[in-house]
C-alpha cells in the first residue's frame, strides 16, 4: 500500500473510461499525456505513430478545433493557435524566407501589417502593399518581386473591401506564388476561400467563430502538407492554444450560421438606413447594391456579413462624438461578438499608421467601423440616431 500523497496523486489522475460519445468535446486540460511504455512515448513524440505527448505539440481539444474549422472551410487539415496573430505568423513564416518578399493587400489589419513590416522585415523579409481590387497591380507586384506569397483578407479590415479570391488565386498561381487569405470577417459560413483556390486560410477565431467575446484563438487551414509545414512553427515558437479556449470556440461554432444570418440581416438594414442620414458621407457595406464590391460579394459571399463602416462629415470630431453617445453598442476594438461593437480605426486598430498610410489604406478621419451584433435592430437604430445627434452637436461646438 502506497502512502497518502502518492495515493492522492494516483487517485486524482486516473482517466475515467468513457465508452459513449460526450455531447460536447471534453476539455483535455493536461500539459502532458502518459505513454504505455518508452517506445510509445518516443514514437508519439517523433510522429512515428499518432497520439499525444505534450500539449504545446498537440492536444485532443485543440486538435478538434483545428479539424472542425478545416471541415467547415472544405480544407484537408487545420491547426489551432493561441491567437489569430499566432496563426497568421505561422502561416506566413511557413512560406517565406529571408531575402523574399510578401505581396500583401494595402487594407490589411493593422497588426498584420506590423507583423510584416516590423517583425518579418527585421528577419530580412521585404513587403509590397497593393490594392487587392487592382489585379494588374497585383500581377505587376508579383512579377517584379518574385514573391512566393500573396496575402489578402476576404473582407478587409476596416474598409470592408471584398477581394476576388478566385481571380487573386489565378494571378498568384500564374506567378508560382501561394495565396494566403485571412477569412476572419467573412467566416466559413459566408465564404470558403479554399474552394476558390486559396492555399492557406487563417482565422482570428476570437471573432465570429467563437462569437462570444470571451476567448482569444486562431486557426490555419489548408492542405495537409501546407498545414504540416505550420506545425513546427507552432511547436517551436509556442503559440499553442489552451484547451479551455479551444472548448469555448467549439461551443460557438454550432450557432455560427444562425448568428451570421442575423448579423447580416441587421447590418443590411442599418447600412441602408445610414445611407439616408445627412451626416453620413459614405457607407461601406457590400450588401448595398450601390457598394463598389456588391457584384463580387454576390458571387463570393453566401451572406454579406456583420461588418459595416461609415464616414461622417465632420471628421474625427464627429466620429468621436458619435462613439461617445452609444448606449447599447460597445466602444471597443474587437468584432464578431453577439454585442454590437463600434470602433474608430484611426485612433484604435490602425493608430500605427501615419496620415499618409491611413489615406493609402482608404481610412478617412471620420470613419467608424461597426461589428453589428445580435440585438434588436430598432434598438440599434435608436442608438445610432443618438450618435448622429451627438456628432452634429460636437461639430457645431467645434466650429
Ligand atoms: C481581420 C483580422 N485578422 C486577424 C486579427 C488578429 O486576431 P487575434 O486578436 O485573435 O490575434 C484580427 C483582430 O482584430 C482581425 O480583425
Amino acid at each position: 500500500m502506497v502512502h497518502f500523497s502518492t495515493r492522492a496523486i494516483l487517485a486524482a489522475t486516473r482517466s475515467p473510461e468513457v465508452h459513449q460519445a460526450p455531447s460536447a468535446i471534453p476539455i483535455y486540460q493536461a500539459a502532458a499525456f502518459s505513454a504505455a511504455d518508452a517506445e510509445e512515448l518516443g514514437d508519439v513524440l517523433t510522429g512515428a505513430r499518432p497520439g499525444y505527448a505534450y500539449s504545446r505539440i498537440d492536444n485532443p481539444t485543440t486538435a478538434a478545433l483545428g479539424a472542425a474549422v478545416a471541415e467547415l472551410e472544405g480544407a484537408e487539415a487545420g491547426l489551432a493557435f493561441a491567437t489569430g496573430m499566432a496563426a497568421i505568423h505561422a502561416a506566413l513564416v511557413s512560406v517565406v524566407r529571408a531575402g523574399q518578399t510578401i505581396v500583401a493587400t494595402q487594407a490589411v489589419y493593422g497588426t498584420t501589417r506590423d507583423l510584416i513590416t516590423r517583425i518579418l522585415a527585421g528577419l530580412g523579409v521585404a513587403a509590397e502593399f497593393v490594392d487587392p481590387t487592382d489585379l494588374a497591380a497585383v500581377d505587376e507586384a508579383l512579377d517584379r518581386s518574385g514573391a512566393p506569397v500573396l496575402y489578402v483578407e476576404t473582407v478587409s479590415n476596416p474598409t470592408i473591401i471584398v477581394s476576388d479570391i478566385a481571380a487573386l488565386a489565378d494571378v498568384a498561381h500564374r506567378h508560382g506564388a501561394l495565396l494566403l487569405v485571412d477569412n476572419t470577417f467573412a467566416s466559413p459560413f459566408a465564404c470558403r476561400p479554399i474552394e476558390r483556390g486559396a492555399d492557406l486560410v487563417m482565422h482570428s477565431a476570437t471573432k465570429y467563430l467563437s462569437g462570444h467575446a470571451d476567448v482569444l484563438a486562431g486557426v490555419v487551414v489548408g492542405s495537409r502538407e501546407r498545414v504540416d509545414a505550420c506545425r513546427p512553427i507552432l511547436v517551436d515558437v509556442g503559440g499553442a492554444l489552451a484547451p479551455i479556449a479551444a472548448f469555448l470556440v467549439l461551443r460557438g461554432i454550432p450557432t455560427l450560421a444562425i448568428r451570421m444570418q442575423r448579423h447580416s440581416e441587421t447590418a443590411l438594414d442599418l447600412a441602408a438606413w445610414l445611407r439616408n442620414q445627412d451626416m453620413v458621407e459614405r457607407v461601406h457595406y457590400p450588401g448595398l447594391p450601390t457598394d463598389p464590391y456588391h457584384a463580387i460579394a454576390v458571387r463570393q459571399l453566401d451572406v454579406f456579413g456583420g461588418m459595416v463602416a461609415f464616414e461622417l462629415s465632420g471628421g474625427q470630431t464627429a466620429g468621436q462624438g458619435f462613439l461617445d453617445a452609444m448606449r447599447i453598442a460597445e466602444r471597443t476594438a474587437s468584432l464578431g461578438a453577439f454585442r454590437t461593437i463600434i470602433t474608430h480605426p484611426p485612433s484604435t486598430t490602425h493608430r500605427q499608421l501615419d496620415a499618409e498610410a491611413l489615406k493609402a489604406s482608404g481610412i478617412a478621419p471620420g470613419l467608424l467601423r461597426c461589428s453589428i451584433g445580435l440585438e434588436d435592430v430598432e434598438d440599434l437604430r435608436e442608438d445610432f440616431e443618438l450618435g448622429l445627434a451627438a456628432a452634429r452637436q460636437a461639430v457645431a461646438v467645434a466650429t
